[in-house]
């Protein structure tokens, strides 16, 4: 497992930085965008191992807002979803390659991204996540939203898309398929988004890069 998983880094880093260049230029573009294939074969072969070994009572029903104001909430989303901490190799591979597309994101937009949170999600069949934003104007702490899926063979009639809504209130949108290696990344204030519901069970792993908040008076938890 851990060779498995070292050759998964080597690979990324000869891979990853014409993938991270677009990104970075359609971030700069227009503030969003969608790669079908984006996560590296390998990388995404460990994670499906990984998610496979897990025991379904790792996830846990997801709430709505960060701390004392979380709540559980039936209308607004009904996934499941598990935190990514490192304490596994297939973990630890998703954080390596999160940070290396963080640091080019520094370098090249200037982000000054600080920190990286992510969860699997599991989706039931029938779940789905009702159009929301993943961060406020204002509070920017979340800047930037990450999402990549984990389902092979996805076919259009399995419905469960993400439907990213520009923000310009010119209703247009873009649904993507949850295919395994597809990633969405768009700035978190800008794009309204939801989950619809699917006919299979439908994983992903959803990530948010932040700016740190942390003030003289108050240390900005993690999540
Ligand atoms: C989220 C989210 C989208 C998806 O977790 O905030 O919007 O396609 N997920 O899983
Ligand atoms: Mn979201």
């Amino acid at each position: 497992m851990s060779a498995l998983v070292e050759l998964t880094a080597a690979e990324l880093a000869a891979g990853d930085e014409l993938l991270f260049a677009r990104i970075a230029r359609d971030l700069r573009e227009r503030g969003f965008t969608v790669c079908p294939k984006a996560l590296p074969g390998s990388l995404a072969g460990v994670l499906q191992a990984h998610l496979a070994e897990m025991n379904a009572g790792r996830f846990t029903r997801a709430g709505v807002g960060r701390q004392e104001a979380h709540t559980l909430n039936d209308f607004v989303r009904t996934d499941e979803v598990c935190w990514i901490n490192g304490e596994s190799a297939a973990g630890r591979a998703w954080l390596d390659w999160a940070a290396r597309l963080q640091r080019f994101l520094n370098r090249e937009l200037l982000l000054g991204l600080f920190s990286f949170e992510s969860h699997f999600a599991h989706y039931r069949p029938g779940d789905f996540y009702r159009k929301h934003l993943d961060a406020f104007r204002g509070e920017a702490n979340r800047v930037l939203s990450l999402v990549v899926y984990l389902n092979p063979d996805w076919q259009l009639a399995d419905g469960g898309e993400l439907v990213l809504y520009h923000g310009d209130d010119t209703g247009s949108s873009l649904k993507v398929l949850p295919g395994l290696g597809t990633m969405a990344l768009f700035l978190s204030e800008e794009f309204p988004h939801e989950v619809l519901p699917a006919t299979r069970d439908r994983y992903s792993i959803a990530g948010w890069f932040r700016v740190n908040q942390s003030t003289g008076h108050r240390v900005d938890p993690p999540r």
